[in-house]
C-alpha cells in the first residue's frame, strides 16, 4: 500500500495555449504510517458499503488520503476487477490503467480487456490533462462498470496506457463527473449512463467529505439522492451558468469587509485539494488575512506561533442567500517539519478560465470538506450546506497561535509524519 499523498489538481484543463500564466503548480509528499481507514480491501469496507438496489439511491463509501483527496472503490468487466478511484466533479473522462500500461502504472490495479467477456472494442484515443500537469493517454473501451450493485452496460472508459503524475497517489484511475462537454471524445458520460439506463431515479449525485482523517466513514457519495444526516440546516442552491464544469456565480468573497471579489465565477471540483482563485484576487485575499507569498512552494504562509488565532478574519463566501464561512483553522494547512510548525493557507492564485475566457474560482476540497455539495444534472444547478463536520477541528493549538510561554504540545493527528517537499511540476 502506497503511503505518500499529494495535493492534486484533477480539473481538466480546456484552454492551455490561453492560459500561458499557468504556473509550477507546487505539492506536497507527506510520508506517513498507513492508517487502518487506508485498507480499502480490508472487511471493514467492504461490509459498510450499503445499496438499496435497482432504481434507489447508491451510496459509495470514501476513504478520506489526509484531506487531500477521496477515493472509493469501483469495479469494471465480467469477471469483476476492482479500481480505486478519485472521483472528479472537474472533469468528465473515467479511466484506469491498462494492462498494457508497465513502468508508470506500478503497484496499480490494471483492466485487461481479454480478461472481460463483456468488453467491446471501442478504439477512440485518449488524452487528457489536469491543472497539475498530469496526464493519461491510451484508447477507449466499453465494458460494465459496477458502483457497489449497480451495473451500468456497455460503459465507454480509457484503459490508459500511459500515465504521469500520479505515481505517489493511492487511486488507481479518476472518474469524471463534470458535463458531457468536458469529455475528450464524446463519449456518453458514466452518470449519464446511469441516468439513461433508468439505474437511478433522480439524476443528482451529492458528496460529503469528513475532514477527520481518522474518521470512519472519511465520506460518502451518493448517486440518485442526497443524505440529510451528512448536513445541517437548509441546502442553497445556485443555477449552474455553462454546462461544463459545474460552474455559478458567487455574490462575492469577503474578509473583515474588504471585497476580495463581487459577481464571481465559481465551480466546485472534489478532485481539487485546494482553493484555487485570480491571483491578483488571492493576493488582495493574503494581505487581508497577513500571509506572505513563499516563492519556493507557490503558497502564502502566516505566523502562527506567534499570532492570536482571534487576529485571523474569516473568509466568507457569498453564494444564493447564504454565506457559508471558513475560519482560520479551517483554512491553514499545519505541516510539521522537524519539530517546526510551517502554516500555510489553502488559497493558491491561478489565473484559469472557463470556456468564455473569464477568471474562476475553483472551490476544492478545503470548501467541500466543511459543506455538502448536491450536483443536480435535472434542474441544473448546484447545492450546498453546512457539513456535519462543520466543526470538526484537527489539532487543538496549545502551543501555536499564542503569546504565552506554555511549552509545545500539539495534538496534531500522530500517526502522520508531514514531510514538505515542492515538487513544481511544468505545465506545457
Ligand atoms: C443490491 O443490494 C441490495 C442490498 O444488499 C439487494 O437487496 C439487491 O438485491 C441487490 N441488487 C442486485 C441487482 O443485486
Ligand atoms: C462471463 O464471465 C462470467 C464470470 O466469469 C460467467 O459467469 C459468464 O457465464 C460469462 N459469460 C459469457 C457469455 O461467457
Ligand atoms: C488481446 O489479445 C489479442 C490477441 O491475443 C492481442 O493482440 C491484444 O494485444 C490483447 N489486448 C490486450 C489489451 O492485451
Ligand atoms: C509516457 O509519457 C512520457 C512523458 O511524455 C514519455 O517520456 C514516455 O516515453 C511515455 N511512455 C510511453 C510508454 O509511451
Ligand atoms: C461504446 O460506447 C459508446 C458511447 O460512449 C457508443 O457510442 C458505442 O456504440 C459503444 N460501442 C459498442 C461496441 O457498443
Ligand atoms: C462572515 O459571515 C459570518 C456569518 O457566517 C458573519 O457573522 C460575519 O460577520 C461575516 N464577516 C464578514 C467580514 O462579512
Ligand atoms: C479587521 O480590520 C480592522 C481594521 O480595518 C482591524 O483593526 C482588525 O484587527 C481586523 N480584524 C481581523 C480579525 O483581522
Ligand atoms: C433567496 O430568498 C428569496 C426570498 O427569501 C427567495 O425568493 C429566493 O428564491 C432565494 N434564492 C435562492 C437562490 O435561494
Amino acid at each position: 500500500m502506497l503511503n505518500l499523498y499529494i495535493i492534486v489538481f484533477l480539473l481538466l484543463i480546456t484552454n492551455i495555449s490561453s492560459s500561458s500564466d499557468l504556473p509550477r503548480i507546487s505539492c506536497y509528499r507527506i510520508s506517513g504510517v498507513p492508517t487502518r481507514n487506508n485498507d480499502i480491501e480490508g472487511e471493514t469496507y467492504k461490509s459498510s458499503l450499503r445499496f438499496i438496489g435497482k432504481t434507489s439511491p447508491v451510496t459509495e463509501i470514501l476513504i478520506n488520503q489526509a484531506n487531500f483527496y477521496w477515493i472509493g472503490l469501483i469495479s469494471i468487466g465480467t469477471p469483476k476487477r476492482t479500481f480505486r478511484i478519485d472521483f472528479d466533479t472537474g472533469s468528465t473522462d473515467l479511466w484506469v490503467p491498462s494492462i498494457q500500461c508497465h513502468s508508470s502504472c506500478e503497484n496499480k490495479a490494471k483492466y485487461d480487456s481479454n480478461k472481460s467477456n463483456t468488453s467491446r472494442a471501442n478504439g477512440a484515443a485518449f488524452r487528457i490533462v489536469y491543472g497539475d500537469g498530469s496526464f493519461a493517454n491510451g484508447v477507449f473501451v466499453n465494458d460494465t462498470v459496477t458502483i457497489g450493485n449497480l451495473s451500468i452496460l456497455n460503459q465507454a472508459f480509457a484503459q490508459a496506457k500511459n500515465i504521469s503524475g500520479f505515481s505517489t497517489s493511492t487511486f488507481d484511475g479518476v472518474l469524471g463527473l463534470a458535463y458531457s462537454s468536458l469529455g475528450t471524445s464524446g463519449q456518453t458520460s458514466i452518470f449519464y449512463n446511469m441516468w439513461q439506463q433508468g439505474l437511478i431515479t433522480n439524476p443528482i449525485f451529492s458528496f460529503y467529505f469528513n475532514p477527520d482523517p481518522d474518521a470512519y466513514p472519511g465520506g460518502e457519495l451518493i448517486f440518485g439522492d442526497v443524505d440529510p444526516t451528512k448536513y445541517s440546516g437548509s441546502i442553497t442552491y445556485a443555477n449552474v451558468i455553462i454546462h461544463a464544469y459545474w460552474e455559478f456565480m458567487m455574490n462575492n468573497i469577503q474578509v473583515n469587509n474588504t471585497i476580495i471579489c463581487s459577481n464571481c465565477r465559481a465551480i466546485l471540483d472534489t478532485g481539487t485539494t485546494l482553493i484555487i482563485g485570480p491571483k491578483i484576487q488571492i493576493a488582495l485575499l493574503h494581505r487581508t488575512i497577513g500571509a506572505i507569498f513563499d516563492e519556493e512552494t507557490g503558497l502564502y504562509m502566516v505566523d502562527c506561533y506567534t499570532r492570536l488565532l482571534s487576529s485571523f478574519p474569516d473568509v466568507n463566501f457569498s453564494i444564493g442567500n447564504s454565506t457559508f464561512t471558513l475560519s482560520v483553522l479551517q483554512y491553514l494547512l499545519i505541516f510539521n517539519d522537524d519539530d517546526k510548525y510551517i502554516c500555510y493557507t489553502v488559497f493558491q492564485g491561478v489565473n484559469l478560465h472557463d470556456n468564455t475566457g473569464a477568471l474562476i474560482w475553483i472551490l476544492g476540497d478545503y470548501f467541500l470538506n466543511r459543506f455538502y455539495s448536491i450536483y443536480d444534472l435535472n434542474l441544473n444547478r448546484i447545492g450546498l450546506a453546512k457539513s456535519i463536520s462543520y466543526d470538526y477541528f484537527q489539532l487543538s493549538p496549545i502551543s501555536l497561535f499564542t503569546y504565552s510561554n506554555k511549552t509545545i504540545q500539539f495534538s496534531f493527528n500522530p500517526i502522520f509524519i508531514w514531510l514538505l517537499f515542492v515538487c513544481n511540476i511544468l505545465l506545457k
